[in-house]
């Protein structure tokens, strides 16, 4: 069991919190702040308890002096200081003389936002390559570090990984919440449980197919994978996306596992991928040479809905089909809405499948919707996340 933040004596702390603000941006402006929002907990818990409260994120990939301007985290800090009810005070150095008398000017309950900590990886990428010396350099502006970014969990980086494991650690509410609601789930889940997972590649979820097909009950594919799947079954799929080094998996798998596997039974087919494409819904086995399946059919969906209905947990990874795009986005809206009917547990992956079901205006109808894409998957592929294993033990 790892420390949480309940478990230090704040105050009068210098308390760094690493969070993950790494949201959406467009035209500069940040297009969902979810991320930010579930990070307040956290945040109100340590200013309430009197803690000098040092923020720390990562925002994009910086790869070059342009990628700075586009990413700094001065808009986060803006957001959060209406979020919070209070000025949050934003550092646009990430070390150095101001840096640290900024920091020793903080009094109880003042907050201060840190630029973006992958400024370091120009050029050298100090803080993706976790450099000993600058995890050392940020680990002396705190006196305790709160693992709060769940999405960077799987990142072993100086920020995360490299400053806890040199000054006491725990974890915040968000990253307790994310363990208990996908690993504790998945470890004990209430059955019958069941997996719906889409999205475009099966290699991306391999790892999670072999993990969860011993665990769930069963496994609802739909989205781009599941082509590669109705290839390996031997049918036509058409110009749908296939996954050709994936075949032999998808093979074995319903080989072993064809009573846990659910394939689609329709699809619909467009002719191509746009906002004026002509939808048309075929059985899977009348697909022809010229189709491309964007989206699971309507008997699909009900089949699929009977599974749910069913089940006492259900964990959904990848969108069902190309949502963006109204004619294919029939799937996932009515996965979605059948699910927020049901009074089971009901999590949902990050990435893709969180800014869906979000955006349809679901954002309280689920158990819990991960605030993390890469981290979620890892954790349903029941790999360790470095970030959280960095943290002290209870
Ligand atoms: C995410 O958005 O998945 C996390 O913030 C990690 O970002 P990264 O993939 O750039 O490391």
């Amino acid at each position: 069991m790892k420390k949480t933040i309940r478990d230090f004596d704040l105050n009068e702390k210098r308390v760094i919190i690493r969070c993950d603000f790494n949201v959406p941006l467009k035209d500069g402006k940040i297009a969902d702040d979810n991320r930010i929002v579930e990070s307040l907990k956290t945040i109100n818990y340590a200013i309430e308890n009197g803690a000098k409260v040092i923020l720390m994120s990562h925002l994009g990939r910086i790869k070059t002096e342009d990628d700075k301007i586009k990413n700094s985290l001065e808009v986060v800090a803006v957001r959060l200081s209406e979020l919070l009810n209070r000025q949050v005070i934003f550092s646009p150095e990430t070390r150095g003389k101001k840096l640290e008398s900024a920091i020793a000017e903080l009094n109880s309950g003042d907050v201060i936002l840190i630029e973006n900590t992958r400024f370091e990886d120009l050029p050298h990428k100090l803080e993706s390559g976790n450099d000993k010396e600058l995890a050392t350099y940020w680990a002396n502006l705190g006196d305790i570090y709160i693992n709060d970014a769940f999405g960077t969990s799987h990142r072993a980086h100086a920020s995360n990984v490299g400053i806890a494991s040199i000054i006491p650690s725990g974890v915040g509410f968000l990253v307790e919440k994310e363990i208990k609601m996908i690993g504790d789930v998945i470890a004990n889940p209430d059955r019958p449980f069941t997996v719906i997972l889409g999205g475009a590649k099966v290699s991306d979820k391999i790892g999670v197919i072999k993990n969860l097909v011993n665990i769930a009950d069963y496994i609802l594919i739909g989205g781009g994978m599941a082509f590669t799947f109705l290839k390996a079954k031997g049918l036509e799929v058409g110009k749908s996306i296939v996954d050709e080094d994936s075949l032999d998996f998808c093979k074995d798998i319903l080989n072993n596992y064809s009573n846990k596997v659910i394939l689609p039974i329709d699809i619909v087919c467009g002719n191509k991928v746009t906002e004026d494409a002509m939808a048309t819904t075929k059985s899977i086995d009348n697909i022809s040479i010229d189709d491309m399946g964007l989206d699971i059919g309507t008997n699909t969906i009900l089949m699929f809905t009977e599974y749910l209905n069913n089940s006492s947990t259900v964990i959904w990874n990848g969108p069902v089909g190309v949502f963006e795009i109204s004619q294919f986005s029939l799937g996932t809206k009515s996965l979605a809405s059948a699910l927020t009917r049901l009074d089971i547990t009901t999590v949902i992956g990050g990435g893709d499948t969180a800014s869906a079901v979000i955006k349809m205006g679901y954002k309280e109808s689920f158990t819990h919707i991960s605030t993390g894409g890469g981290a979620s998957l890892e954790m349903l592929e029941g790999v360790s996340l470095p970030g959280i294993e960095a943290i002290n033990d209870r």
